[in-house]
């Protein structure tokens, strides 16, 4: 499923990039451009970040 649209950033890649050692909202900011568009996807960005962190 598409998180950020504006950027075409999956589910599946955020927790690629946690897999990878990505640990924070500002990280993901960072490194993928989550939410640094339209900013919609932040909230749903964040409970894929903790799911995926909660289950390590
Ligand atoms: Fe992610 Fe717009 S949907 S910044």
């Amino acid at each position: 499923m598409i998180v950020c649209v504006c950027n075409n950033i999956s589910d599946r890649e955020i927790r690629q990039a946690v897999d990878l050692g990505l640990s924070s909202m500002s990280e993901l900011h960072h490194e993928l451009g989550v939410g640094t568009c339209c900013g919609k996807c932040t909230s749903c960005a964040r409970e894929v970040l903790h799911a995926h962190l909660e289950s390590k």
